[in-house]
């Protein structure tokens, strides 16, 4: 097959293991752990190719740091969808012609026995100390987090019901637990909010709230004292999904504006939806994070004013280069216990992929972390400083930075204390790069070049121990 596709959505097909990167600059000595990265890693199967960029293959990638020097891993998950793909027969799950979506709603459809793919190439997370990558079917895949050799499938120790479950779930250090939730289909669709605690594998139903739809959630996010879901009026439509002819996922999903998005904002311990206003309508795929003060709730997320991005992402939009749909913005939503909702812009430019600093997590957070999406043939980085709403930048030419991830100083003080790890594809030599930067200041601090170019992945976490 001819590469005539855009960078970072070329499949790979190197594996490498404990690879040192050759590093410019200086990554500080006292920067010790593991960032494990995942994503797609290779789009076609014979000379078929998946439609979707949701949809290539799950590979790992890990990067560790020790002694100012950066080792590299790569592998892909050896899953029942890699084998099917080694076989020629394409399984993915989000936008490609008889993938495993199907064969989820075909579960729905006969209540027989769940088959949803096991492609997971969305996240990582560790339950009980075990690594597990994680997508939006109801399918875990544990992995070596030293070796990133698949270990099999993970199953929680609970029925919780799925049909769809979020591949994001919020790692709170200050409870000591996860917090997720699945969406069940049905006659009346529910979302499942649940928590995990540390040491644990049974998920605790924390709320269980009727759905709208119901619709396409991807994320959600906490306070000390409660969850937050956003239900924008991106509806998965069931009964066009039991049609024999649908086409994948992203032609179950209807965006229906005039119902509005609805803000659930859920008790973390009686479980009650203590508020649930509805905003103009608008998609977010990404909240960076939320926290309560004397009286409000703060939320920030990453919005986009319609879901022309979701249908955007097919590769064959990809191929003619970066998708025109518009730019993804912070917003900042502060909910009043009577209801009322202020809405209000953080950052004028383009933004994705967020984050904040581990600690702050379902706390008053100052700085959110990003790709910033609005440069000329680049990715860029970006701080936001939410407390005054100015923005620092870096951004290269050629160079498209992925999901940043901001690591602290060992005894840091302020927020900011430590650095940011971002990989980039420098698509001029045709090389993914792990960038180091000073997270208060944005400086660049070093640059370790790795052995091939990755396609864009999507999110990952820091480990300070494996
Ligand atoms: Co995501």
């Amino acid at each position: 097959m001819t590469e005539t596709h855009s960078p970072g959505f070329h499949s790979l097909r190197t594996e490498v293991s404990d690879e040192t990167a050759p590093v410019e600059g200086t990554v500080p000595a006292w920067l010790s752990g593991t960032l494990i990265r995942n994503g797609p890693g290779r789009f076609e199967s014979g000379d078929e190719r998946v439609n979707h960029w949701f949809d290539g293959l799950a590979m790992l990638r890990r990067y560790s740091f020790e002694d100012g020097t950066v080792s590299y891993t790569n592998r892909f998950l050896r899953t029942e969808a890699y084998a099917d793909a080694q076989s020629g027969n394409l399984s993915g799950q989000f936008g490609t012609d008889g993938g495993g979506w199907r064969r989820v709603l075909a579960w729905v459809r006969s209540l027989g026995p769940p088959t949803p793919t096991d492609n997971a190439n969305v996240h990582v997370a560790r339950f009980d100390g075990e690594y597990v990558a994680l997508t939006e079917a109801p399918r875990r895949v544990a992995f070596d987090p030293e070796t990133l050799e698949t270990r099999g499938d993970f199953s929680f120790a609970d029925n919780l019901p799925e049909h769809i479950t979020a591949a994001h779930l919020v790692d709170d250090p200050n409870h000591e637990e996860w917090v997720g939730f699945t969406t069940e289909f049905g006659l009346s669709p529910q979302y499942h909010v649940y928590r995990v605690s540390r040491g644990s594998r049974r998920r605790e139903v924390i709320a269980s709230i009727d759905a709208r739809g119901p619709a396409y959630i991807h994320d959600c996010s906490v306070t000390d004292s409660h969850v937050i879901l956003v239900e924008s009026p991106l509806v998965l439509s069931v009964w066009r999904a039991l049609a024999p002819w649908n086409e994948g996922v992203t032609d179950l999903l209807d965006w229906r504006p005039d119902q509005r998005t609805r803000i659930l904002v859920v008790d973390r311990d009686t479980g009650n939806l203590v508020a649930d206003p509805l905003v103009d309508a608008a998609f977010t795929f990404h909240h960076v994070n939320a926290y309560a003060d004397d009286e409000h709730v703060i939320l920030d997320l990453i919005e986009f004013p319609d879901a022309s991005i979701v249908g955007a992402m097919s590769l064959a939009d990809l191929d003619g280069g970066f998708p025109a749909v518009p730019d993804a913005a912070l917003t900042r939503y502060r909910i009043s216990p009577d209801g009322s909702v202020e809405r209000s812009r953080l950052y004028d430019g383009g933004m994705e992929l967020p984050r904040v600093a581990r600690t702050v997590v379902g706390r008053e957070h100052r700085y959110a972390y990003g790709q910033a999406t609005d440069r000329e043939g680049a990715n860029g980085l970006v701080k936001v400083d939410c407390q005054n709403g100015t923005a620092r930048e870096w951004w290269e030419r050629g160079v498209y930075i992925e999901e940043p991830i901001p690591v602290r100083r060992p005894d840091a003080e302020s927020e900011d204390d430590g650095v940011v790890l971002a990989t980039a594809l420098d698509s001029e030599r045709d090389r993914t790069v792990l960038l180091v930067f000073d997270a208060a200041t944005l400086e660049l601090l070093a640059r370790a070049t790795l052995p091939h170019a990755e396609p864009f992945g999507f999110h990952g976490r820091y480990f300070d121990e494996l």
